[in-house]
């Protein structure tokens, strides 16, 4: 395991309390208080479905991510995992980029590192590759360049349940988009709340620790991804998470929380934003009938949609760009248009509110 430059056995009280509750106090997926971590695995597509199947057992149990944090189109990509714990995502994410890609997991607990660690060897093995495609590097996601992690490098960064569990979210989000490259994607889930969680929320380390303290208001997500150069953050899915706790549900009182997964993305700034007609090749691995771009959009091949300058613009930049053909539209598009998650999550009885991606 690679130790980035910083001493990580310094840092704040609230690493020191989330390493203390991640290294020490929960131990497997069982102990979680809330509903977070139970996305539904029947969301996934097959071929997802058939790669975690691989995963070792010791792996999973100790999954504490609060959704799927998996996008479509990684051959060979270049992926940063930020709170990689005990590597669940790393490893699928390793077979799904293949022997052309590499993935990199950071985080700051040594316990979900040692986990993380022990199965290279034995993922390496049951994927058939030469050499391992995955590390797993010790530092803070609030300072990426401590780790070692260089400028416009990475092609795709996940995140699943981590950035409510940090102080400073403004730090995560600039370094993530320093690191990124342009046309890149931070694919992730996170608890969000309905409002801002009280003094007393945040000081209870429980609930800190359950990413139910650090919630951010779903809405100053928007505000911050933005003033940071981001895209306006697309909601692939959303879900209602509960305290299952009594204590825990009492100390909550009347605020909400939802578990939402987020697509941001980095385009070159002098990107020419025109609506357009786009086609679906039909060309993605495991994706070739249709692809669920986020919870609104769906191209399905052969059919051309009409679509936004924004997102347009996003089509012509990513890593996918050349899965799709792009025309003149001759049809009016209205600009895209922010869903509220709990509006998404509520309409589904509290289910992923989008299933297929
Ligand atoms: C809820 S767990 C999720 C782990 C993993 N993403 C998964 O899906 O199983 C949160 C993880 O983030 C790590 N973490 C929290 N804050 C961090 C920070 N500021 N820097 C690095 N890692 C952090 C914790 O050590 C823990 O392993």
């Amino acid at each position: 395991m690679e130790v980035g430059g910083e001493d990580c056995t310094k840092g704040s009280s609230v690493h020191g309390n989330v390493k203390e509750y991640y290294g020490k106090t929960i131990l497997t997926t069982d102990d979680i208080k809330t509903t977070a971590c139970s996305p539904s695995i029947g969301t996934m597509r097959n071929y997802v479905r058939d790669t975690m199947k691989l995963i070792h057992n010791d792996v999973i149990a100790k999954f504490f991510g609060c959704g799927i944090t998996l996008p479509e189109c990684l051959a060979g990509m270049s992926i940063l995992d930020l709170g990689s714990g005990s590597g669940r995502d790393c490893y699928v994410l390793a077979k799904l980029v293949g022997e052309d890609g590499f993935v990199t997991g950071i985080d700051m607990t040594d316990e979900q590192l040692e986990i993380a660690h022990k199965y290279i060897e034995y993922h390496r093995n049951v994927f058939g590759f030469k050499k391992s495609n995955v590390k797993f590097v010790k530092g803070y996601i609030e300072n990426l360049k401590d780790a070692g992690i260089v400028d416009e490098s990475v092609d795709v960064i996940i995140s699943n349940c981590v950035i409510s569990l940090c102080e400073d979210k403004q730090s995560v989000l600039q370094e993530a988009f320093r690191v990124l490259k342009n046309g890149g994607e931070f694919y992730f889930s996170d608890m969000y709340s309905d409002r801002e969680p009280t003094e007393e929320m945040k000081n209870n380390e429980v609930l800190w620790g359950e990413g139910m303290g650090g919630a951010l208001p779903w809405r100053r997500l928007f505000s911050l991804a933005q003033d940071i150069g981001f895209e306006i953050p697309r909601t692939v899915s959303a879900r209602i998470v509960d305290a299952i706790q009594p204590d825990i549900k009492a100390s909550v009182g009347d605020t909400k929380f939802v578990a939402v997964t987020y697509r941001l993305f980095k385009l070159p700034t002098n990107i020419i934003r025109e609506p357009k007609d786009v086609l679906y090749k039909g060309e993605i691995f495991g994706h070739e009938d249709e692809i669920q771009f986020d919870c609104k959009l769906k191209l399905i091949r052969g059919i051309p949609q009409a679509t936004d300058g924004d997102t347009t613009a996003i089509l012509q930049s990513a890593r996918f760009k050349n899965e799709f053909s792009f025309r003149k539209s001759g049809n009016y598009v209205p600009s895209f248009e922010v869903d509220d998650p709990f509006v998404l999550a509520a309409s589904s009885d509290g289910k992923s509110w989008c299933t297929d991606i």
